[in-house]
């Protein structure tokens, strides 16, 4: 056999949230309620999917690889320029082009103990050295990930709100993470719940200003959550075009297909949607977490669509036996919190269903202390 590269040989898959088809064929169930990838219940917004049809005829044709429409309705969205707009298949793409673009063997980079797993998974990849900094209250500690950093870090990522915490940080931390941090150190803000968490009070205004202010900062946004297009793969980082260039030319040549590109243009537009979207998602999120609360559940504060909670049972044992019932939600281990589970809020029935199946799952059983 061919070996592959060594540093590999450390790495671990990403591992999704389980599909709803893969539930139905593994246990003959009809419906399904998935709650653990962080979808946006409402589906997209019907005004992009009518732009997701209209490209139909175009598919014969490669997209456009800069995405140029996209990254333009991007910049005037976000009061930049263009070329400080890089569109990716997925946020998630981004985070790859960042690694590959910056890290050489044995460069630093710092993560938070709880944060996004991609950020370390892809980073080890590259061979790269991932410091691991503990939270405080499942939070990031923001000075302790600049203590954390030297003339060898390359990337430090801060998801803001974490993945799968739920916690934030505030204007004033971030401001300080990016004084502390070394100038030769690009910090990477993801904001993939950014909608969720924008109207909290202090939450960072980091498009345009923070950006415009530092030229080792990138942040990422998608198309994933609350625009409800998680199936379309698109997000984009905003940064200095400088940066943003690098990025751009290593990427895959046809990055974002076509008819997501259209899709997104008009999901930009359509603000009152994601408003919808927003307060659907605030008022189930209170009536989750109390409902969880109510049955033994230790729930987080979350400014996102899903909460963090640790699990009267183990996280593992929970998430089969809810399964069973026909609902997903995304037990914890591979973040090292084998007691704690991520459920996305879903919308009123399914969150209905939920609570339906987890008294049947709870009921009789030895909850521990
Ligand atoms: C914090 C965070 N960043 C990035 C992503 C990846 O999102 P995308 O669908 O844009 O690749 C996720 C998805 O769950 C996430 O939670």
């Amino acid at each position: 056999m061919i070996a592959p590269r060594r540093v590999l040989r450390d790495v671990f898959p990403y591992q999704p949230g389980k599909s709803i088809a893969s539930v139905q064929r593994e246990l003959g169930l009809k419906s399904v309620v998935k709650l653990a990838s962080n979808e946006n219940p409402l589906g997209p917004s019907p005004k992009a999917m009518a732009a997701y049809r209209k490209a139909e005829k175009l598919n014969g044709l490669y997209p456009e690889g800069t995405s140029p429409e996209l990254r333009a309705a991007l910049a005037r969205f976000h009061q930049v320029e263009p070329e400080s707009v890089i569109v990716g298949n997925g946020s998630d793409e981004i985070i790859r082009l960042l690694c590959e673009a910056f890290l050489d063997p044995e460069d630093e980079v710092v993560v938070s103990q709880h944060g996004f797993i991609r950020f370390k998974q892809q980073a080890s990849m590259m061979g790269a050295r991932v410091i691991e900094v503990p939270m405080t209250d499942w939070t990031h500690d923001l000075p302790l990930m600049a203590k954390a950093t030297s003339p060898r870090t390359k990337l430090v990522f801060v998801a803001n709100p974490n993945n799968p915490t739920g916690t934030y940080n505030t204007q004033e931390e971030v401001a300080q993470l990016l004084a502390a941090a070394p100038k030769t150190a690009l910090v990477v803000l993801d904001e993939a719940y950014f909608q969720y968490a924008a109207a909290i009070p202090g939450y960072p205004k980091s498009l345009p200003e923070l950006v415009r202010e530092h030229d080792n900062l990138v942040v990422m946004r998608t198309f994933s959550k609350a625009y409800g297009l998680a199936g379309l793969r698109v997000g984009y980082g905003v940064a200095d075009p400088e940066l943003t260039g690098w990025l751009d030319r290593i990427r895959m040549p046809f990055n974002v297909n076509l008819p997501a590109q259209y899709a997104c243009l008009e999901a930009l537009k359509d603000g009152a949607f994601v408003k919808r979207a927003v307060a659907v998602n605030d008022a189930q999120r209170a009536s989750v977490a109390r409902g969880l609360g109510d049955m033994g559940f230790g729930v987080g504060e979350s400014a996102t669509n899903f909460v963090f909670a640790r699990s009267p049972i183990p996280g593992r044992e929970l998430f089969k036996a809810l399964l069973r019932q026909g609902v997903i939600v995304r037990p914890l281990d591979e973040y090292g919190l084998p007691h704690h589970i991520r459920v996305s809020i879903g919308t009123s029935a399914q969150n209905k269903a939920l609570f339906a199946a987890l008294k049947k799952v709870l009921a009789g059983r030895k909850v521990e202390a």
